[in-house]
């Protein structure tokens, strides 16, 4: 070993203790402070969440903090009555009234918008009306296709305010899966906008909205907001301006926010799976909200002046849980942008932390590695001294990159906090308390109050310290999904079949003799492309669905941004060519179909793909394959061998 890579080892394993300064004021100051609380929660699941639940209003108490009568189904804080709209803005107006709510910044420099929370409760109560204007009741589903501007946030609040459940689906979705999630979800309103602005150029929602449409004959109205001022169609009876309705007779600036139980719907937030369609997973209104702002103000640390910045999409679980209900919830204060980071150029986060004294910063990986690249001037450039905490998630942080956010974002004097969790836990399981935990770059640290993780062997027997496994969390806690929207029988046998009742996650993991979880990723067919996630299922069927297409497998690779980048092994109809035209071909047709976010950096032809005997693919195979492995494993099983040799003779290069 050379002294560099001995120093380089010894400074991976560094560990990264928080400052005094910072913990003295932080809301669990020491690492025992954190035990003692994380055993009494565990201990005592009942009384710690019965406790916990007053970070809410409640209009009438629960019955009961924790209910289980048919497994793995469960209830929380049964029998209360809130309203998230109500915990996120009206609570707050008599203490923070003119507080800033929302800072809005567009993509072009001088679009900025902010709302103090009573002007957010008064746009949230006008949009409600305007949704009880076109019929929508409690229960009722509202899609909403917005990019990052104001109107998503006031639109999700207006509907929690009336009881509807609102399914947002990602703008950077296509039509085409739209369509599928509007048909799902059974909305009979959308709210989209013309368009949004995303380096320099127009993004046409409307036009996507529109084709989506013509598959969706229940969506009776569409509410348009006037973003891009692009041209679009307006069709009559069906669609309607958003700031026409908000100034028409009768609708007020105040409505009265309705009592939900704590276990009706707040939303419904598609997500990714190993087959098939994707999941509309349902959450609740107080098991989640209180697990939203539980985490919100115990992992971020909050305090009254911060200001927070979450580079998400309000699109993903990501800014649901911590742009929209956590912050408001603790009245905090929301940065939200609507473009890319790199627009006009990759200073442009920096410059915006600069501009709003951002004190929290939240983002993820992929988006450290794209920026790093970039060089150090960027942030070096910009006034970043107001930032004191800041935040990963997404997918694992490689420690390279952790130390580079750490060094060059936070000067060495902000801690990071890796934040472990999925769309299906409906907030943070494993993460550092800032103040309190010491870091290891690449570790999201140790489990969250009430979370019980466990790294389980095939057999389900508990693996040792060091030894990897399957991620399975124990026992349910509040913001838990409580089931997948019209499929139950789907949400048990994904995640509670293969360990007995245990919420199996997907993802690998292993747990250090310090107690410290390190996620490995995805076990099962899922992707994670710059953090999104994709359902390999998905490509293939949309790779199937072209013409001249026989069959398709799909696999993930490494790549140095992305993380995780998809390569589609395709295998073609007898007599048709593949050439590069029909590979440029087929990415647009999976762009058509799921999105950019879904298309595939290689694409290699094949003449057959390696399966076993019974015919299931062999994706460790095509995986090795694909990542340019000379060792593909154990092929026994394989019915025919000699596809091998063939797959690799062709492996394609991955575009970096
Ligand atoms: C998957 C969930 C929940 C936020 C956004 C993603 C991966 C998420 C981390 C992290 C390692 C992570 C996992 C997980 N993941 N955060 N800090 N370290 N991996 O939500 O789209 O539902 O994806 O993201 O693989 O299962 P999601």
């Amino acid at each position: 070993m050379t002294d560099s890579a001995s120093s380089g080892r010894k400074s991976a394993k560094k560990v990264y203790y928080p400052s005094n300064h910072f913990s003295q004021r932080a809301c669990i100051k020491s690492f025992s402070e954190y035990q003692k609380l994380y055993s009494s929660s565990i201990r005592n699941p009942e009384k710690f969440w019965k406790a916990q639940a007053s970070i809410l209003n409640w209009f009438k108490p629960f019955t009961a903090v924790f209910q289980q009568k048919k497994k793995p189904f469960c209830k929380w804080f049964a029998g209360g009555k809130l309203n998230a709209s109500y915990n996120c803005i009206d609570r707050h107006i008599a203490l923070r009234g003119d507080k800033k709510a929302i800072i809005w910044q567009g993509e072009p420099e001088e679009d900025v918008k902010v709302l103090t929370y009573t002007e957010l409760l008064q746009e949230v109560c006008k949009f409600a009306h305007v949704l009880r204007k076109f019929g929508v009741r409690k229960g009722d589903r509202v899609c909403i296709y917005l990019p990052m501007i104001p109107e998503i946030a006031i639109s999700m609040l207006a509907c929690a305010r009336i009881g509807a459940i609102h399914a947002v689906v990602f703008g950077g979705f296509s039509a085409q899966a739209l369509a599928k999630r509007i048909n799902d979800s059974g909305a009979k309103l959308l709210v989209t906008a013309d368009g949004s602005f995303r380096r320099g150029k127009i993004v046409e929602l409307k036009e996507a909205a529109d084709e989506a449409l013509l598959q969706c004959k229940h969506v009776k109205r569409v509410v348009v907001v006037k973003r891009a001022g692009n041209k679009i169609r307006m069709k009559r009876g069906r669609d309607v301006w958003w700031h026409q309705e908000m100034e028409k007779k009768g609708v007020g600036n105040f409505i009265e926010p309705i009592l939900m139980d704590a276990e009706d719907t707040l939303f419904l937030l598609y997500t990714s799976g190993t087959t098939g369609m994707p999941k509309g997973m349902e959450h609740t209104t107080g098991g989640y909200l209180v697990y939203a702002a539980l985490t919100m103000k115990y992992i971020f640390d909050l305090r009254e002046e911060d200001v927070y910045f979450c580079t998400a999409d309000i699109g993903w679980i990501t800014g649901h849980s911590y742009i929209v209900y956590g912050p408001l919830c603790n009245g905090a204060t929301v940065v939200m942008y609507e473009g890319a980071p790199d627009a006009p150029d990759p200073g442009r986060f920096w410059k915006i932390v600069e501009k709003f004294k951002v004190s929290i910063f939240y983002t993820a990986p992929t988006v450290i590695r794209a920026l790093a690249k970039e060089g150090e001037q960027w942030p070096r450039g910009h006034e970043l001294s107001s930032l004191r905490l800041l935040g990963t998630v997404g997918e694992p942080i490689n420690p390279e990159s952790w130390r580079w956010y750490f060094n060059n974002i936070g000067k060495g004097k902000c801690p990071i906090v890796d934040t472990w969790w999925q769309t299906e836990t409906g907030g943070i399981l494993i993460s550092p308390l800032p103040g309190a935990v010491p870091l290891k770059p690449g570790s999201a640290t140790v489990p969250f109050f009430g979370i019980e993780p466990e790294i389980l062997r095939e057999d389900g027997k508990k693996a040792k310290a060091g030894e990897g496994g399957y991620l399975a969390i124990k026992k349910p806690w509040p913001g838990i999904a409580r089931t997948i929207w019209k499929n139950p029988k789907r949400y048990v046998e994904t995640y509670f079949s293969k360990f007995n009742g245990k919420y199996l996650t997907g993802d690998g993991a292993m747990v250090d003799e310090d107690g410290y979880y390190w996620i490995t990723g995805r076990i099962d067919d899922v992707i994670k492309v710059s953090g999104h996630r994709i359902g390999t299922a998905e490509v293939e069927s949309a790779l199937v669905s072209y013409p001249g297409v026989a069959e398709a497998a799909v696999v993930p690779v490494p790549h140095p941004i992305k993380g995780e980048a998809i390569y589609a092994f395709v295998v073609l109809k007898k007599g048709k060519i593949g050439d590069d035209e029909l590979k440029l071909k087929l990415i647009e047709h999976v762009k058509k179909e799921i999105g950019a976010i879904a298309k595939p950096e290689a694409i290699q032809f094949a003449e057959g793909l390696p399966k076993t005997r019974s015919g299931k693919i062999m994706r460790r195979v095509l995986k090795a394959i694909a990542s340019g492995s000379a060792e593909v494993g154990d092929v026994s099983t394989m019915a025919d061998a000699g596809v091998v040799e063939e797959l690799k003779n062709g492996a394609s290069f991955v575009q970096g």
